[in-house]
């Protein structure tokens, strides 16, 4: 078994490369929004096949359509991948108050696509990280999305139905809204 055969809406592998490339040894990952354990499998495998130790959370209240906390765990044992991630069930508010500020590497945002959920969830997790902040869906079917993103980071970078800032790009922005 692997990601694939994991139900979801995962097909940001590219926006996961990048995003792996970002983060240095002993770095920080946070994935907001897990469902079942897609794209979390696909980011725990780069980990576990790779050079670099990346302490990987991901984070879903598990309270919303199909999603499930057992699912996930047994998704991600059958693609052996358990190791490298631990799974928070909680929501992204009180994870976020887990990790100190510039203390995450990379945020990765697929929760709730609501425009209040979604400006709530970057303005959360802003002053985590200290590389990367990314998410999904941006795109016409999820107007909240692109509305929240485009008024925050009207510079970020997207790819597919992603999008995403990182290094200098990320520096402007903070400075922006400091
Ligand atoms: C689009 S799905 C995630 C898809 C997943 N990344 C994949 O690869 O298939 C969104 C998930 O976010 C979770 N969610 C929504 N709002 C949340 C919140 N405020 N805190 C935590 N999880 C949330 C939902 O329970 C749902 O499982």
């Amino acid at each position: 078994m692997t990601y694939l055969d994991i139900p979801g809406w995962f097909d940001f592998e590219d926006a996961y490369d990048l995003l792996y490339d970002q983060v240095s040894d002993g770095g920080v990952v946070v994935e907001i929004g897990t469902y079942l354990g897609k794209s979390t499998a696909y980011l725990a495998m780069r980990i576990r096949d790779g050079r670099k130790v990346i302490h990987f959370f991901t984070v879903d209240h598990f309270q919303q359509g199909e999603s499930s906390y057992p699912q996930t765990l047994a998704n991600l044992a059958g693609a052996d991948v358990l190791s490298w991630v631990t799974v928070l069930q909680m929501e992204s508010a009180a994870a976020a108050a887990l990790f100190k500020d510039s203390g995450v590497d990379a945020v990765w945002i697929d929760g709730c696509h609501d425009y209040e959920a979604v400006k709530r969830d970057i303005e959360l997790w802003l002053p985590k990280i200290s590389r990367l902040i990314g998410g999904h869906d941006y795109t016409d079917r999820w107007p909240g999305v692109k509305s929240a993103v485009d008024q925050i980071f009207p510079n970020a970078r997207k790819g597919g139905i992603s999008w995403w800032l990182h290094d200098l790009n990320l520096k402007v922005c903070k400075g922006n809204t400091a």
